[in-house]
Parts: C-alpha cells; structure tokens; sequence
C-alpha cells in the first residue's frame, strides 16, 4: 500500500505591496501593520503622521485599488459616505490585499524611485 503525502495549504501572503499612485513610490506592509506604520519605510516620502490613533484625520488616504480592513476612525475626518467610496485613515488601514493609493488632503507624496 502507497500513501501520498497531505498537500501543503496554499501560502498566505506575509505582506502586500502598497502603491502610491501618480508616483513610483511603494512600500511592503503586513496584514496586521497599519499603513501608516508601514509607509514608514518611505521616511519624509511617506504619509503624513498625527495622532496615530484615528482622531485627526492627517493621514485620510483614498484607496483607488484593493481591499483593506479599518480600525475606528472619527467620522469627522471619515464619514460613512467617503469611507463606502474608499476613504480611510491610514494609521487604522491594514491591507488584505495588493493596494494603491492616492492623497486625500491631509498626505503627503513626492516622486520619487522605488529601489
Ligand atoms: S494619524 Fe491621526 S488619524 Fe491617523
């Protein structure tokens, strides 16, 4: 008698690749790193940092592509009707997907390589 070894399950992604849109800029994230936190990686090139804890809305990014989850944000900076259209604050985003991303106001990007 033959035995086949268990098929391994697929792999899951570790991190997503997070771009910024209109620029070549992009950083790697994980599912359970908020993209502030990642977007880190970019230094001065990286989003704006306020609060880090949903509350001033400086780093409100526009999510063009992907899926994200979302900690609680204040609706004065994210109200339901932006949030349905894509708005989040990127200090309570995490990716569960590839993701690009614009500047809604409150971000900063400048052009730049990516390595
Ligand atoms: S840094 Fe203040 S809301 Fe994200």
């Amino acid at each position: 008698m033959t035995t086949t070894p268990p098929t391994p399950p697929p792999a899951v992604p570790t991190d997503f690749v997070v771009r910024l849109r209109g620029s070549a800029l992009h950083f790697r994230c994980a599912p359970d790193t908020s993209l502030l936190d990642a977007s880190a990686a970019l230094g001065a090139l990286g989003l704006r940092v306020g609060c880090r804890g949903g509350g001033c809305g400086v780093c409100r990014v526009q999510i063009d592509s992907g899926r994200v989850r979302t900690g609680r944000m204040s609706r004065a900076h994210v109200d339901e009707t932006g949030h349905a259209a894509g708005l989040v604050l990127a200090c309570r985003a995490y990716p569960l997907s590839d993701l690009t991303l614009s500047p809604a106001g409150k971000t900063t990007t400048q052009p730049g390589a990516c390595p």
